[in-house]
């Protein structure tokens, strides 16, 4: 499945990087590039980088980096195919049709088809639930104070009384029993085909895009299980949807309202909170979480005031908060859920609980401290030891020092002892690894760099050509591609040097070359090594030249490593010993 290098190309010159990311992230012209903070991770200062020399953008802070393309997959979560799509529609360049290879032909047919049967079923349920045989769920939605309105918003139905039903209409629109039984709409058995949901109140979940990707259904009295969800396809990812996104993304608000069921998203929906979405049956994940992130950057948790929802939401708040979303928590009390609330109060006090939503910090410290009786000095120690331990999250002193603040006045804990305990662990901790601190891709990173020097020096010099195009013809006689041995390095340094000496330098190009993410992400890295910009001329040749002998003494290693010509290890002896004596002169 490609299409050619050429239109690729073309179609990536076109879009301007600066100009397509200024769109999703502030950009602030520092030196020859662009500065912003990372959409990829949460940070405070601007560590995210885009190049319009280069077309390249790359975060110092995380290792995110690639071209325009790239970015779109990313941010979008987008494939490659689509992202070229969505970049040839920006600057009005019509694509020729996709040269499938015979599987992924087969593949993207099928989704179609369940797409089209999935719809089909939702217009089904649609029809019964007007009909006179939806008589009784009609009325069980109106009874749930559901306006006609919304009913159609959503897309509500009602999958008759016998199991089926829907089988058979499908069957009659000539759909195949292997494509009906991908949709997870069925059960197939020895005795028969039934449909999955029967006699329950239909709600059609859509993708961000609107296409129907599964159903839940409720019953209608008190028959368990209360709901019935379909099952993951090839098309409904559960950790990756969130059941009112397609209309919350558009909402223009500030927030998104993170609630837990069907009825809780359209209840507030239907009260003008369009901005309000839930996962469904499954508990939240860091998929969840990064789907959110590209539409807001604050979560309002409005989970159900039981046990179960207050665990739901300290589970929820720390993978949000992980990728850069602020969290706050609604107090639903006395009701049990949204939908409820406003049944109760109505949408005005409902708003007012928003804005008075709680941190979600304290909200943890709450929940922590119903567990300790603070009449007992002993389980009042505790209780003071976690809440110092938890303040040492914030690594920021500023914002750790006002959360202190808080606490000590939410809680009433005496400031002075706080303030005292908290900056003790503080210094304690300032000298020594973060054992209990999760393992960020931003360390992740250094720890790769580091465990690999050959690595690093190979970086080092493919950035550097980048730079300094010139530098080319001095070294050339001295280094070529086969020099750099690790597959991908060993790629990009091949299509660099042959764009060198065809004079023509175009990093962004070479990203085209690779077709995952994660290794776009890979050789934008290699593209973004720290140079060291002001060395004087007589230093720069030494780095120069060390970081060379550097990457061919490990390649003769290597060959030494591995050779079993008798001939070859003569060769190579001779090369090391001319590697001591190489030396390239800048000027
Ligand atoms: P209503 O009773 O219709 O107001 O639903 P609710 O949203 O108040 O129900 P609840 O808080 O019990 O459930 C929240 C969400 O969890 C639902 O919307 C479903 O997505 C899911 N859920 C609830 N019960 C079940 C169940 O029995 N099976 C499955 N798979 N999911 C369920
Ligand atoms: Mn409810």
């Amino acid at each position: 499945m490609y299409y050619s290098e050429d239109l690729v190309e073309d179609i990536r010159m076109k879009n301007d990087i600066v100009s397509v990311i200024s769109s999703y992230v502030k950009l602030q012209k520092k030196g020859s590039s662009y500065f912003g903070l990372c959409p990829f991770h949460n940070e405070k200062s601007p560590s995210f980088s885009v190049s319009g020399q280069k077309q390249m953008y790359y975060c110092f802070g995380c290792g995110e980096g690639g071209n325009v393309i790239t970015f779109i997959m990313k941010y979008e979560n987008y494939t490659f195919a689509e992202a070229l799509k969505y970049l040839a529609d920006r600057v009005g360049v019509d694509l020729p049709e996709m040269e499938y290879s015979k599987e992924a032909k087969a593949q993207a047919e099928l989704k179609t088809q369940m797409l089209s049967i999935n719809n089909e079923a939702g217009k089904y349920y649609h029809y019964l639930l007007k009909n006179e045989k939806g008589t009784g769920a009609y009325k069980y939605l109106t009874e749930r104070e559901l306006y006609d309105e919304t009913i159609k918003k959503f897309g509500l139905g009602y999958s008759g009384k016998y199991s089926g039903a829907l089988y058979s209409y499908l069957k009659k629109k000539g759909y195949r029993d292997d494509v009906l039984k991908e949709t997870g709409l069925f059960t197939f058995e020895e005795k028969g085909v039934k449909d999955k949901f029967w006699n329950r109140v239909m709600f059609p979940i859509m993708d961000v895009n609107n296409r129907v990707i599964g159903f839940g259904g409720r019953v209608m009295g008190d028959a368990k299980p209360k709901y019935l969800n379909s099952p993951e396809t090839k098309l409904f990812d559960k950790s990756r949807n969130l059941y009112g996104l397609n209309y919350a993304r558009v909402s223009r608000k500030s927030n998104i309202l993170l609630c837990e069921g069907y009825m809780d998203v359209i209840a507030l929906h239907q009260a003008g909170f369009n901005n309000a979405v839930a996962a469904l049956g499954t508990s939240f994940t860091s998929g969840h979480a990064s789907l959110l992130k590209r539409y807001t950057d604050e979560v309002v948790l409005t989970f159900d005031s039981d046990e179960a929802g207050v665990k739901a939401a300290l589970r929820a708040i720390p993978i949000l908060k992980s990728i850069g979303i602020s969290v706050k928590v609604i107090d639903m009390m006395p009701y049990k859920d949204p939908d409820d609330f406003i049944k109760a109060l109505g949408s005005l006090a409902f708003q007012k609980r928003i804005d008075t939503a709680q941190n979600s910090f304290l909200y943890e410290i709450a929940a922590i401290e119903k567990n300790y009786d603070r009449n007992d000095p002993e389980e009042k120690t505790e209780f003071y030891n976690i809440v110092t331990n938890k303040l040492l999250e914030f690594t920021d002193e500023l914002e750790r020092i006002n959360y202190v603040e808080a606490v000590s006045n939410e809680f009433s804990i005496p400031m002075d002892l706080l303030k005292t305990a908290v900056s003790k662990k503080a210094l304690y901790y300032s000298g020594r690894p973060k054992e209990e601190a999760p393992r960020t891709r931003e360390r992740m990173n250094q720890y790769k760099a580091k465990d690999d020097g050959i690595k690093q020096s190979q970086m080092i010099l493919l950035t550097w050509l980048i730079d300094e195009p010139k530098l080319y013809h001095m070294i050339k006689d001295y280094i070529s591609p086969s020099d750099f041995i690790e597959s991908i390095y060993h790629k990009v340094a091949s299509l660099l040097f042959e764009q060198l000496e065809h004079g023509e330098v175009n990093p962004a190009k070479i990203i085209n070359g690779f077709q995952q993410e994660e290794e776009h992400k890979e050789v934008a890295s290699l593209f973004n090594s720290p140079l060291n910009e002001n060395l004087s001329v007589g230093d720069k040749e030494k780095v120069l030249n060390d970081t060379i002998k550097n990457i061919k003494k490990n390649k003769l290693d290597y060959l030494s490593r591995t050779t079993t010509d008798i001939n070859q290890l003569q060769n190579i002896i001779n090369e090391q010993a001319d590697l001591q004596k190489m030396h390239i002169k800048l000027i």
